[in-house]
């Protein structure tokens, strides 16, 4: 009967041990490699892709909250977006984007009983159409007055519209009777 000694399996433990790091040292390198050619041969989507906003960006929260309770369970956030803009699909898609991240961070620090309420719901989004920035505000300034969320995306003008616009307006998200007294008269986009 043999059995082999600690001392005789060392250097097959060294060698295994060797193999595997060189191994995982390759394929971390190949991915940074490949990584790196992916991106160059997407020119368009660098082109496409914006910076996200940061929390300093955020406009003004509203002062008071949403009372849940006299309210049933049907929530929704809606994006109100500029149509005077001529927007591609490919930016008004980035720009909604934007919008629902800033009522999201904004509602988690203002009012996150109600954002609870419509992530176990659902998360009910609507895009809405409007056509000038003065009526977009006018929409902000309502929403704010019900104690909504709202928030609106100014663009940074990088690409195709003119730096400062405001693109889309989120709202909510908030109890539906809420939200369609500020915009139960828009269209659907
Ligand atoms: C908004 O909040 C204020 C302050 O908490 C409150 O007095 C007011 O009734 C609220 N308005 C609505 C529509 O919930």
């Amino acid at each position: 009967m043999s059995r082999e000694s600690p001392l005789e399996s060392l250097p097959i433990l060294q060698l295994t041990a060797t193999t595997v790091v060189a191994l995982l040292t390759g394929f971390f390198i190949g991915q940074k490699f490949s990584n790196r050619k992916d991106a160059d041969a997407m020119p368009t989507q660098k082109a496409q892709a914006e910076e996200t906003d940061s929390d300093s960006d955020l406009d003004e929260a509203p002062v008071g909250k949403v009372d849940v309770k006299k309210y049933g369970d049907n929530f929704k956030m809606v994006l109100v977006v500029r149509t005077d803009l001529g927007m591609t699909k490919g930016k008004v898609a980035a720009q909604c984007g934007h919008a629902t991240l800033a009522c999201y961070k904004s509602a988690m620090k203002s009012n996150p009983e109600v954002l609870r309420i419509w992530e176990r719901t659902g998360q009910a989004k609507v895009a809405l159409k409007c056509d000038s920035e003065d009526k977009m505000l006018d929409l902000q300034a309502i929403a704010l007055s019900l104690n909504l969320t709202a928030q609106s995306i100014c663009d940074a003008g990088r690409t195709q519209i003119a730096a400062g616009s405001r693109t889309v307006l989120g709202i909510g998200p908030g109890p539906v009777e809420l939200v369609d007294q500020v915009t139960g008269h828009l269209k659907l986009l």
